[in-house]
């Protein structure tokens, strides 16, 4: 498919709203993005037509369901990459499946071990590693950033050694944009035979990950930030790492066989997969990813790169501006201030003109005390958005600065 701005446009019911009197600009789209005709046209159809529970029944609507929900998983598997079908777990979201890894490896670590996250983490990539080290005695340690909101890799190579167990790192930063250097990061933790975990939750709307390529032992992303619904997500886990892994949650679907004595657990994906899970969510997982890929990656990225380009520089004509995350790769996302003027007071002048953007410290704290702020206003870009919103931004953000100052 040809990149037709107008026509995807079409396909997204939501941006023909009007708030405040005003066409909707929506530049939120690191918090969420919104949702093609052709995705909420599979949530409608699931529901409608084949609704049941999977994986449980001979009848033919949970074949039905159990066929479609196992066909998105193989969409998945192909789309990023990965060796086998059964290494992509559904979970409910980005923090689900990083909750999932922490809690296995509560079970493996040792007092004294190692782990590693980076200086610009969200918190959902922070706290549970945090609560890791409480339960274990392992130490964290961060790799830290320069002004730019870039990684330093000579210190992150400096804090490897074999004591060196866990590596977390977001392959997009959600607050400043930054694009880290993943692969080589992946390279050097495998050196001293550390796993990694990728925070995939900002990456995956914008570039196409490719896990074996990557050589990556844990990746992770949600549905939403990806023209698909909330409530779902991926943890993708080598073969080997899930196989060592205890089950997160105990319950139906995660055994091989129960009595009072003894519970087998099932193998992979089934393992980590307890309960009823999102059914409905995990087909339109599939149907958003079609949806991505009938665009096409190269076009999304060029687009994209093109509304940063020139949001960058019209933004930095607005006297006072200041923007977080200057580094030499990014993604569609701009972090800023004026001086003197709260982030909060601005977004909430810029939406009386019909355009959402997200305030304050994105969960990201570590990140806004780097920079001795209390926060940002971060315009996010997705391949919908066009030049012609820039300019509404652009001088929205003049108006909010005339009124504020
Ligand atoms: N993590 C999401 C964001 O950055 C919600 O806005």
């Amino acid at each position: 498919m040809s990149f037709n701005l107008q026509k995807i446009r079409n396909d997204f019911p939501i941006l023909s709203r009007k708030i405040n009197g005003y066409p909707l600009v929506y530049l939120d789209n690191a918090a969420t993005s919104q949702k093609p005709q052709q995705v909420i046209d599979c949530i409608v159809d699931y529901y409608s037509n084949y609704n049941a529970n999977i994986h449980r029944g001979v009848h033919t609507l949970s074949q039905e369901a159990t066929d479609a929900y196992e066909a998105a998983r193989q969409k998945i598997q192909t789309h990023f990459n990965a060796k086998e079908a059964f290494e992509i777990i559904f979970t409910a979201g980005t923090t689900h499946g990083i909750n999932l890894v922490a809690s296995g490896f509560s079970e493996i670590l040792k007092k004294g071990d190692e782990i590693i996250v980076s200086a610009m983490e969200h918190h959902s990539n922070i706290v549970p590693w945090q609560m890791l080290c409480e339960k274990t005695g392992a130490i964290l340690k961060v790799i830290p950033m320069n002004e730019e909101g870039v990684l330093i890799i000579s210190e992150y190579e400096k804090l490897l050694n074999i004591k060196t167990k866990l590596v977390f790192v977001n392959h997009v930063s959600n607050a400043l944009g930054t694009i880290n250097p993943i692969a080589e990061i992946i390279e050097k933790a495998h050196r001293v035979g550390a796993a990694v975990l990728v925070d995939g939750a900002q990456s995956c709307s914008h570039i196409k990950p490719d896990f074996q390529k990557l050589d990556v032992d844990f990746y992770v992303t949600s549905a939403h930030k990806m023209c698909g619904p909330t409530g779902v997500g991926i943890l993708y886990m080598k073969e080997e790492l899930g196989n060592k892994l205890p089950p997160y949650q105990g319950g139906g679907e995660m055994i091989a066989e129960v009595t009072f004595e003894k519970t087998t657990y099932a193998g992979l994906p089934h393992k980590f997969e307890a309960g009823t899970p999102n059914i409905c969510g995990g087909i339109a997982f599939g149907a958003a990813i079609d949806y991505l890929n009938n665009i096409g990656f190269e076009a999304i990225e060029k687009h994209e790169n093109e509304l940063l380009k020139y949001a960058t520089e019209k933004l930095l004509e607005i006297d006072g501006l200041k923007i977080y995350g200057t580094g030499p790769n990014k993604t569609s996302v701009v972090s800023f201030n004026i001086e003197g003027i709260h982030p909060y007071d601005i977004g909430t002048i810029v939406d009386k003109l019909g355009i959402a953007v997200r305030t304050g410290h994105h969960c990201a704290q570590p990140i806004m005390d780097f920079y001795k702020i209390p926060g940002t206003v971060r315009a996010s870009f997705a391949f919908y958005n066009t030049l012609e919103e820039v300019d509404a931004l652009v001088n929205a953000v003049k108006k909010a600065k005339m009124m504020l100052s």
